[in-house]
C-alpha cells in the first residue's frame, strides 16, 4: 500500500504530551492493521524559535508542503512573550494556514453526553449538541495589508489592520458550509457585520448568492456576528453549520468549544482546496486548545482534542471513514466509562493524567476495531 504521509509539528507547551498520545495511536495502526503511515516530525512556535530563530523554518515548512497531512500540536508560552511579532510562536502556525491555502477551518463543537454537566451552560442547553463551525482562514484582518503601526510624531502613534475579503474568497468558504451542512442537518448560518462593514455587506451579498445558485436545497439563515455570539450561549442546539470570517469565526469557536465542556475536548481541521489533478486537499489538524503553558509537563493535560483531531485527519485526508469513527466513539465511550482528566472531572468520576486517557482511548479503540 503506498504510504501515507504525516508531518508532525507538535510544538510548544501541552502540544508534545498530547502529540505523543497520537503516536501511540499511530503505531498501533501501522502494526496490527498495516495502516502505513510514514510520520517526520518538525519544530514550530517558541522550540522553533529557540532552534532557528524562527517561528517555522523553511525546511520544516518544506515537509509541510510534502506531506499528505500535518498534525500541529499548540504553540506559545511566557517565555516567549518579548520577541519580535515577526517571530512570535503564532507565526509560524498563521504562516503554515497562508502557505499551504488551508482557507477552510472546520471547528465542531460536539457536547458528549457524559460532559453535558461540565458545560457552563445547563445540561438541557448543551445535551446533544452538534454544531460545525466553518472559519474562513486565510483572509480578512489576520493577513490583510496594510498592517502596521505609525509613529505620528506628536506622542502618538497609530495602528492599522486592515479586514480584506474578495469574492472568491466568500464563495469558496460558502461552498464548503453549504457542502458539509448537506452531510450533516442541511442548514446553514452566515454571520457578518454587514451593519458596520463593508466586509459585512459583501460578505452577506455572495453567500446570498452562491447559496441562490448552487445550493438552495440547503436552509439559510443570516446573523450579526454580535447576535450569533448572544444566540451561541442563549439556544446553541438552533445550529447546524455555522459560516463566519477568520476573526469572528477565532472568537465564536472559542465560545461554541466552552459549550462543550472543556477547550480541551475540541479538535479542528484546516482544508486547502482540491488539487485539480489528484483530487487531494493539503490539510492541517490541529485541537482549538492552545499550549496551556501552566499545566505543561505536569502530565495532566486532556489529549483527547489531539485525539479527535486526528480521528479528523482519519476522514478528511486519508477517507478512513471506519477507523475515524470507531476511534470517536472511543473516546465517547471511554468518557462514559468516567474516565477524566482534571478540566473535566466530575464527581464519582476517575481522575487520570494524560498517559492513562491515551491510554484508554487506545484500549477503546482496539476493542472496536476488532
Ligand atoms: C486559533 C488560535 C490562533 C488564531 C492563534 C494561536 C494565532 O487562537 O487557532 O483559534 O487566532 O487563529
Ligand atoms: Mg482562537
Amino acid at each position: 500500500m503506498t504510504a501515507r504521509n504525516l508531518f508532525l509539528l507538535p510544538g510548544d507547551g501541552i502540544g508534545p504530551e498530547a502529540m505523543a498520545e497520537v503516536r501511540k495511536i499511530i503505531a498501533w495502526m501501522n502494526e496490527a492493521k498495516g495502516a502505513n503511515f510514514v510520520t517526520d516530525e518538525g519544530l514550530v512556535g517558541g522550540c522553533a524559535y529557540d532552534a532557528h530563530g524562527a517561528a517555522i523554518s523553511d525546511a520544516d515548512m518544506a515537509k509541510a508542503m510534502a506531506a499528505d497531512a500535518v498534525l500541529f500540536g499548540a504553540v506559545g508560552g511566557p517565555k516567549w512573550d518579548a520577541v519580535p511579532y515577526e517571530v512570535r510562536p503564532e507565526a509560524g502556525l498563521l504562516r503554515l494556514r497562508k502557505d499551504l491555502e488551508l482557507f477552510a477551518n472546520l471547528r465542531p463543537a460536539i457536547c458528549y453526553p457524559a460532559l453535558a454537566s461540565a458545560s457552563s451552560l445547563k445540561p438541557e442547553l448543551v445535551e446533544g449538541l452538534d454544531i460545525l463551525i466553518i472559519r474562513e482562514l486565510t483572509g480578512g484582518v489576520y493577513f490583510g495589508e496594510p498592517k502596521t503601526i505609525t509613529d505620528l510624531g506628536n506622542g502618538q502613534k497609530r495602528a492599522i489592520d486592515t479586514q480584506v475579503y474578495d469574492t472568491y474568497e466568500i464563495e469558496r468558504i460558502a461552498g464548503v458550509a453549504f457542502e458539509m451542512a448537506r452531510t450533516r442537518k442541511n442548514s446553514v448560518c452566515s454571520m457578518e457585520k454587514r451593519n458596520v462593514m463593508k466586509s459585512g455587506v459583501l460578505w452577506n451579498q455572495v453567500v446570498t448568492q452562491t447559496h441562490k445558485d448552487k445550493y438552495s436545497d440547503v436552509k439559510l439563515e443570516h446573523m450579526l456576528a454580535d447576535a450569533g455570539g448572544m444566540q451561541l450561549v442563549r439556544a446553541p442546539k438552533q445550529f447546524d453549520v455555522i459560516v463566519t470570517d477568520n476573526l469572528f469565526g477565532d472568537m465564536l469557536s472559542d465560545v461554541a468549544a466552552m459549550l462543550t465542556g472543556s477547550l480541551g475536548m475540541l479538535p479542528s481541521a484546516s482544508l486547502g482546496a482540491p488539487d485539480a489533478k489528484t483530487g487531494k486537499r493539503k490539510a492541517l489538524y490541529e485541537p482549538v486548545h492552545g499550549s496551556a503553558p501552566d499545566i505543561a509537563g505536569k502530565g495532566i493535560a486532556n489529549p483527547i482534542a489531539m485525539i479527535a483531531s486526528f480521528a479528523m485527519c482519519l476522514r478528511y485526508s486519508f477517507n478512513m471513514v471506519t477507523e475515524a469513527d470507531n476511534l470517536e466513539k472511543a473516546i465517547a465511550n471511554v468518557l462514559d466509562k468516567g474516565i477524566r482528566t482534571g478540566d473535566i472531572m466530575a464527581e464519582g468520576a476517575t481522575r487520570v493524567g494524560t498517559v492513562e486517557m491515551g491510554d484508554a482511548i487506545l484500549a477503546e479503540f482496539q476493542a472496536l476495531s476488532a
